[in-house]
């Protein structure tokens, strides 16, 4: 039997990142080196965090522009081990911001959790005059403790924002996240939470996508998708170089172009992507404006991402491929 308090356990996973990086001077907030402080100290510079009861565990201790694949599947593998723990009201994951919004869509669309996994960051490094990642893991932990909260978020400068709408969009505010035309789902205010929209898609508890997550957890690595994008001059000679190499593991499965404006792509561009297509590569099309989405319209030339980020489109795309 788990009683109500044991219910309310939380577990913070360290991955690194800036929030938990080193300078050797207070005063500088981007000579650091990420992923040098553990998790467990990054805790113990909340001192509320001591009455919480808090399982940690360091999974990793990167950059996050450096993720690759093993470190998503052990990461993946300890959330859905934790959250198939009665006891556990949710998961906490210190990362660091550059590709957070990648591993929050990764963690959203293979576990979509019917409790709360709350990653969060920061901008600046542990060692600063004045850092930030102690006020967002304090954030995060209050939407994980919040109850009904589920599903994957970023919390952020008191933003909560949901994994699949989440961006980064400023490489140096404190504040750098944006959830676009969507909104961000909420806001922590002292520790308490003002929603405005519902938490993210879940499913009950225990029915995890199973198949999905085996298939991510067993994968000797992802199908190759790049991401390219149109823009002035653009002659498909990437492409080209890029059906090149068809040799085993590196072999091209996929390609996004991130084009302009409604998704639209330079025509010699097309010509190579269309070329990429009748070879067995699968095409998607975003678009490179920083908000909204490609508007679906009769005679697009190209499958559009269904308003995924040229990023997460090309996440997206590799998980499917994955499938097959
Ligand atoms: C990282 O993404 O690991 C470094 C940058 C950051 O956390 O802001």
């Amino acid at each position: 039997m788990v009683n109500a308090n044991q219910a309310r356990r939380l577990v913070v996973l360290g991955t690194g990142g800036t929030i938990a990086g080193r300078a050797t001077r207070a005063n500088d907030n981007v000579g650091y080196v990420a992923g040098q402080v553990a998790v467990g100290d990054l805790v113990a510079m909340v001192p509320a965090l001591a009455a919480c009861p808090l399982d940690v565990e360091q999974v990793a201790q990167i950059n996050s522009k450096d993720m690759v694949l093993g470190v998503w599947q052990a990461l993946a593998a300890k959330v859905a081990e934790h959250l198939d723990r009665p006891e556990v009201a949710g998961v906490v994951i210190t990362h660091g911001t550059d590709t957070i919004e990648e591993t929050a869509f990764l963690l959203q669309t293979r576990l979509r959790p019917s409790k709360p996994v709350v990653l969060t960051c920061a901008m600046r490094p542990a060692t600063a005059l004045v850092p930030d990642g102690p006020q967002n893991l304090s954030d995060a932990v209050a939407v994980a403790m919040h109850p009904g909260a589920r599903g994957v978020m970023v919390v952020c400068a008191g933003r909560i924002h949901d994994a699949i709408d989440v961006a980064k969009v400023h490489p140096y505010r404190t504040d750098p996240f944006d959830s676009g035309d969507a909104g961000d789902l909420g806001c922590v205010e002292e520790a308490q939470l003002r929603l405005f929209r519902p938490w993210p898609d879940a499913v009950r508890q225990g029915s995890h996508d199973h198949a999905g997550l085996q298939r991510l957890l067993a994968a000797a690595s992802l199908p190759r998708v790049e991401l390219i994008f149109s823009h002035a001059n653009a002659d498909g000679e990437v492409v080209r170089a890029l059906l090149g190499h068809t040799a085993g593991a590196a072999r091209l499965r996929g390609l996004v172009v991130a084009g302009t404006g409604n998704g639209t792509v330079h025509d010699d561009l097309l010509a190579a992507l269309k070329q990429a297509e009748a070879s067995g590569v699968e095409v998607v099309v975003a678009s490179r404006c920083a908000r909204g989405r490609v508007v679906p319209h009769a005679g697009q030339p190209l499958a559009d991402s269904g308003g995924l980020s040229p990023v997460k489109a090309r996440l997206a795309l590799a998980l499917q491929l994955l499938e097959v």
